[in-house]
């Protein structure tokens, strides 16, 4: 819950280098070549910086990659943080560059110095995503904080970005709190009311209740709270950014804790559960990002909010439920409770609202993780045009995503005796089986994606641009697709 540095954009004043606090950040092109400011560098550390560009360690470093030097004298910084990058690299090895210092940042902050880095934004961006730590429970000396960012250079443009650059992150970091946060905190109360706040940014909030829900026939999103002492909610979002057109719409599984309820989940790992509601919390921190840029779309944000607990008032294997749509489910696997949810929003969604497009994310199956591990999400579609969108933008935000089939072969396997469909399939394709129960609910002529984020929202052992636990993966995906592709 680290709040994001602030941001100065300083001219280039080569005289400040010596007195500057905190860490210092230079960079150095493969050639070894120094650019003034690591030429002043160079000359307070009597040659540190040269010796560095010749020596074997950098030679073996990768674009993008750093070695940090401590105290170094001649100067008052803390730490002299030394990136290979080359002027034009942009995208991803440039966010690394800033992620490998915003590790780092400490309270006394940290002085970037470019003169002309063409994927300044990016190392700019890097820096913000990794200075990040989950500490709102920490009351010790643990306690993360971060001190300003100052950016010497004399790239006139940087300072107009920085705006956007800031959205980004906090979108980011906003979902990485929400997943983080654990469930006795995070209730299905809290969770809305955490949304309700985002009517600060213009964003119209709405939530609705469980006699709302009952009177819109939602059963089956119903029935999986219904062991749970927290309310099940549903929480409508709206940017009203673009013209009169219809909005896309980002829909989310909110499931605030998953014991799988009465097919009640095994001890060990339950405790991962918390981040359930990964997909609620991903659309949550589209919709900031996209408020705090101002974004010239519509999009409607909408997420359902339950836990799934096992109790004398929770839904049983083989209840017969009716879903929002009239389609009749025979619930085999309390535990497969994600797509029970998702189906009466992702219709309310359509009914209300008519989306021109819709995306739903979900932590949905623990096979998408036997599929792809966490390095991709499960991407699903009924729309060619529309993943491909979707898969650029993943691939230019250097998040991972990978497309699996869905195909009406699947469907015998949710065949029921009694209902419409089961909601489980087996064992084979679990995750396939789980988006084409979730095709159900969509109507023919919406474009549609499902993201299972199970292997991606939250991982043990963090990547390169967020510590571990939550990750934040989509927030930027998300945001590039709704820029690509519906603004302006
Ligand atoms: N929330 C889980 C899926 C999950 C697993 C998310 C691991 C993150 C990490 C989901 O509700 C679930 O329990 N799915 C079952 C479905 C099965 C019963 C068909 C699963 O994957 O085992
Ligand atoms: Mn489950
Ligand atoms: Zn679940």
């Amino acid at each position: 819950m680290s709040d994001l540095p602030s941001i100065d954009i300083l001219d280039p004043d080569l005289d400040a280098i010596a007195d500057a606090e905190g860490h210092v950040c230079v960079f150095l092109s493969g050639d070894g070549k120094l650019d003034k400011m690591a030429r002043r560098v160079n000359r307070l550390t009597r040659g540190a910086l040269e010796r560095l560009a010749a020596g074997e360690r950098f030679g073996k470093l990768k674009d993008g990659q750093s070695i940090s030097l401590a105290y170094p004298s001649g100067m008052a910084a803390e730490a002299l943080h030394v990136v290979r990058l080359e002027r034009r690299t942009k995208g991803t090895p440039a966010r690394e560059a800033g992620a490998s210092l915003g590790a780092v940042l400490g309270k006394s902050g940290a002085l970037i110095l470019s003169p002309g880095l063409k994927g300044l934004h990016d190392v700019i961006l890097g820096t913000l995503l990794r200075a990040y730590a989950f500490d709102a429970h920490m009351t010790g000396d643990d306690k993360h904080t971060v001190g300003d960012l100052r950016v010497m250079t004399s790239d006139a443009e940087i300072a107009e970005r920085v705006d956007t650059l800031r959205a980004l992150a906090s979108g980011v970091h906003f979902t990485r709190d929400l997943v983080n946060e654990p469930s006795n905190i995070l209730t299905t109360t809290e969770f809305a009311n955490r949304l309700e706040a985002l009517s600060a940014l213009e964003i119209n909030v709405e939530v609705l209740e469980e006699d709302d829900l009952e009177r819109l026939g939602m059963r089956t999103l119903l029935a999986v709270g219904q062991g749970s002492e927290s309310p099940s909610k549903v929480v409508v979002m709206e940017w009203a950014g673009g013209g009169s057109e219809k909005p896309i719409a980002l829909i989310g599984k909110g499931v605030v804790f998953d014991t799988g309820g009465i097919s009640l989940k095994p001890a060990a790992g339950m405790e991962d559960m918390t981040m359930d509601m990964g997909g609620a919390g991903t659309v949550a921190g589209v919709m900031q990002a996209l408020a705090m840029r101002k974004a010239q779309a519509n999009v409607i944000g909408i997420v359902g909010l339950v836990e799934n607990m096992p109790d004398g008032k929770a839904q049983r294997p083989g209840d017969v439920v009716t879903s929002m749509k009239g389609d009749t489910v025979e619930v085999i696997n309390t535990d497969a409770e994600g797509r029970l949810v998702l189906c009466d929003v992702m219709w309310y969604a359509q009914e209300r609202f008519e989306p021109v497009a819709m995306v739903d994310l979900a932590t949905l199956t623990g096979a998408v993780i036997i599929a792809l591990g966490h390095e991709n999400t499960g991407v699903f579609s009924n729309n060619d045009d529309f993943a491909k969108a979707f898969l650029n933008a993943a691939e230019a935000e250097g998040e991972g995503a990978w497309r699996l089939p869905l195909g009406p072969g699947y469907d015998k396997q949710l065949k029921s005796r009694f209902a419409d469909m089961k909601n489980v399939g087996g064992r084979p394709a679990g995750s396939v089986t789980a988006a084409q129960f979730l095709a159900r609910f969509v109507k023919d002529d919406t474009p549609w994606i499902h993201l299972d984020i199970a292997g991606t929202a939250s991982i043990a052992s963090g990547t390169t641009l967020s510590p571990k636990g939550a990750t934040g993966w989509g927030v930027l995906a998300l945001n590039r697709l709704i820029a690509d592709g519906y603004e302006g």
